[in-house]
């Protein structure tokens, strides 16, 4: 059962493409679907074969336990076209190991990796025309999974739903990231599920950033839960601070996610010859090298939002703003990171993978 070629998942087309109504010029993050999704159920303890549908609503009873329990999570992803309209898929096999680490922590049944894999492939030859060729843009790939059984015992859901949606997207961030370094509140705790990418731990996000939002900040960056004296990550990012020439990062730990694209980074930053550490970064060291000048370049590394530089930060009312420099880390990076997704470079860490 848990072997199968994606030339094996059924289509169901749509009759009502939304493909000609769509500006591919002019695209924001994530705000549009293409028109099919792969979906795959849990039942009967086991996964059932995915298929291909058009986009639309699903229905779930009430006592579904998603609603209740909060069993979900999710990955992220994206599809890039190359001149010759070759499509390719960056480092995917992290994503599908990632979504069962997730799984795992969240007690929901571990998805047969080659159901992830074979179902997006099959869903992208499908919605290839949905790829931008734009610079810039690119078609980000949402796969999650969710608690559809019912029930209000506070336990595990026997039934879930796996779903691969689709949204043609431009950049993430719209302008310049200001972030704002966080010690009151906590995104995650030692033994928690900071690790995973369960839905949660973006919910309980957004409190916090809002206030930060409210003080003209883009970004919260989370610190350690136990001294908040640590950098750990923000929102949806890794975070990179480059003192002197050295770039550091802080180590993946329970409490941060390991994102495909800081694993990157710093595997580029070496064959670079950059200097890197990875280590806990106090925040009284970045605000005393924003003081005297040794803070070069601050910036967030993630799928979404691929390199975001960091224009400045906050730091207990007082704001520290960061130099613009031509030929930051940051720049290179990801002109090497995008060069290889796009396939206008060579990929000497065989990260592409042709769809
Ligand atoms: C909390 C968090 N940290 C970091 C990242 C970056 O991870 P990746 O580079 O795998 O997208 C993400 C996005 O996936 C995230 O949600």
């Amino acid at each position: 059962m848990n072997s199968i070629n994606k030339n094996d998942i059924k289509v169901f087309r749509t009759e009502n493409s939304k493909l000609d109504q769509t500006d591919f010029e002019n695209l924001a993050f994530g705000q549009i679907f293409s028109d099919h999704m792969l979906t795959c159920d849990f039942k009967d303890g086991i996964w059932q074969k995915p298929i291909i549908e058009p986009y639309g609503p699903i229905s779930l009873m009430p006592s579904a336990k998603i609603f209740h329990y909060g069993q979900s999570i999710f990955e992220g992803m994206k599809a890039y076209k190359d001149k010759d309209g070759k499509v390719f898929l960056f480092r995917p096999m992290e994503n599908v190991k990632r979504l069962n680490k997730s799984a795992k922590r969240l007690a929901i049944p571990e998805l047969p990796e080659v159901f992830f894999m074979e179902g997006l492939k099959a869903l992208l030859e499908v919605e290839k025309d949905w790829i931008p060729e734009k610079e810039g843009s690119s078609l980000y790939i949402r796969p999650f999974v969710f608690a559809t059984g019912e029930g209000f015992h506070a336990s595990p859901a026997n039934q879930y739903k796996f779903i691969i949606a689709l949204a043609p997207s431009g950049a993430y961030f719209a302008g310049k990231v200001k972030v704002l370094i966080e010690e009151k509140y906590s995104r995650s705790a030692n033994g928690g599920v900071g690790y995973a990418k369960a839905g949660g731990n973006y919910a309980g996000q957004f409190y916090p950033t809002q206030l930060a939002k409210d003080k003209g900040y883009q970004q919260v960056i989370w610190t350690d839960d136990t001294s908040h004296e640590y950098i750990e990550e923000a929102g949806a990012m890794n975070v990179f601070v480059r003192i002197k020439d050295t770039l550091l990062t802080s180590p993946t730990s329970d409490r941060i996610l390991d994102g495909v694209t800081r694993k990157s980074v710093l595997k580029i930053a070496e064959d670079e010859g950059i200097k890197t550490e990875v280590r806990k970064v106090k925040v009284s060291e970045i605000v005393e090298a924003a003081r005297n000048g040794d803070l070069k370049e601050m910036f967030g590394a993630g799928t979404a939002a691929v390199i975001s530089p960091i224009s400045g930060f906050g730091f207990r009312d007082e704001d520290f703003d960061l130099p613009e420099l031509e030929n930051s880390y940051a720049m290179r990076i990801k002109k090497r990171i995008v060069d290889i997704q796009t396939n206008k470079a060579e990929d000497p860490f065989g990260w592409r993978v042709q769809v």
